[in-house]
């Protein structure tokens, strides 16, 4: 199975730290962060990886990454998003890419603990459709948020006032070839971009959405507090504690 790792957008809630770089390439701890999407998917056992970047600093990540060696990659394959179209807009320039095969996504701001091959592997003995991975949060109205009933996702909403449940699902999506055809099908929401989650409810719909829960911690690093929660959840691993 190949892997997109979605990287463009504008960072525009982390002015003025995305004034000059793409923020994926901020620093969270001892590592640019689009590192920590690369080795989700190496630890997951994919090789072939493509990375939608954009913004004026594209050119960075091919320094930065070059072929992937740092990963023990042989190649890394690239491409770019104009402007701020939104997840799916950007899922959109991979469908050549995934050559009508499953592809496993993760978001270029999403760091997370475990070790996701279990979930991988359910996947790629599902017969069709999609798996997502939720995670407890706190704070569910930042996100899109599963309404439950018993074992099934009923209905994502993204970023409700009053959300139904506390299961954020994180930016780490499992699809099988339909989700292009889903994606050709959407129209601009309200913040103007195509939405991941109108292409979930769409797998939702047709009954045809599996997931999973994460066990240890996961966080998106797209905002200060969040950045700066990844940056310490890091630290945390590596045995760092802050001083004064
Ligand atoms: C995006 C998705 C949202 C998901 C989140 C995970 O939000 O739209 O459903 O929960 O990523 O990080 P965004 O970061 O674009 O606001």
């Amino acid at each position: 199975m190949k892997g997109v790792i979605l990287a463009g957008g504008l960072g525009s809630r982390l002015r003025p730290l995305t004034k000059v770089t793409n923020k994926h390439l901020l620093p969270v701890y001892d590592r640019p962060m689009i590192y920590y999407p690369i080795e989700t998917l190496c630890r997951a056992g994919i090789r072939d990886i493509m990375i939608v970047t954009g913004g004026s600093s594209a050119g960075d990540f091919l320094r930065l990454l070059g072929n992937g060696a740092d990963f023990g990659l042989k190649d890394i394959a690239y491409t770019y998003q104009d402007g701020e179209g939104g997840i799916a807009d950007a899922l959109k320039l991979c469908e050549h890419f995934a050559e009508g095969g499953r592809i496993l996504v993760v978001l270029g701001d999403n760091l997370v603990q475990d070790d996701i091959s279990p979930y991988v592997r359910k996947f790629k003995n599902q017969k069709s459709g999609a798996r997502l991975l939720l995670k407890e949060v706190s704070d569910p109205q930042r996100f899109g948020v599963a309404e439950l009933d018993g074992n099934r996702i009923v209905r994502i909403e993204e970023k409700p006032e009053y959300p139904k449940s506390s299961y954020a699902v994180t930016g780490i999506y499992m699809y099988d070839r339909r989700v292009f055809d889903f994606i050709r099908d959407l129209t601009p929401s309200a913040r103007g971009e195509l939405e991941i989650t109108d292409v979930n409810n769409r797998y939702i719909a047709n009954g045809d959405m599996h997931f999973d829960v994460l066990q240890g911690w996961w966080t998106d690093a797209g905002q200060f507090e969040s950045l700066y929660n990844a940056a310490a959840l890091i630290a945390h691993e590596r045995g760092v504690q802050a001083r004064g």
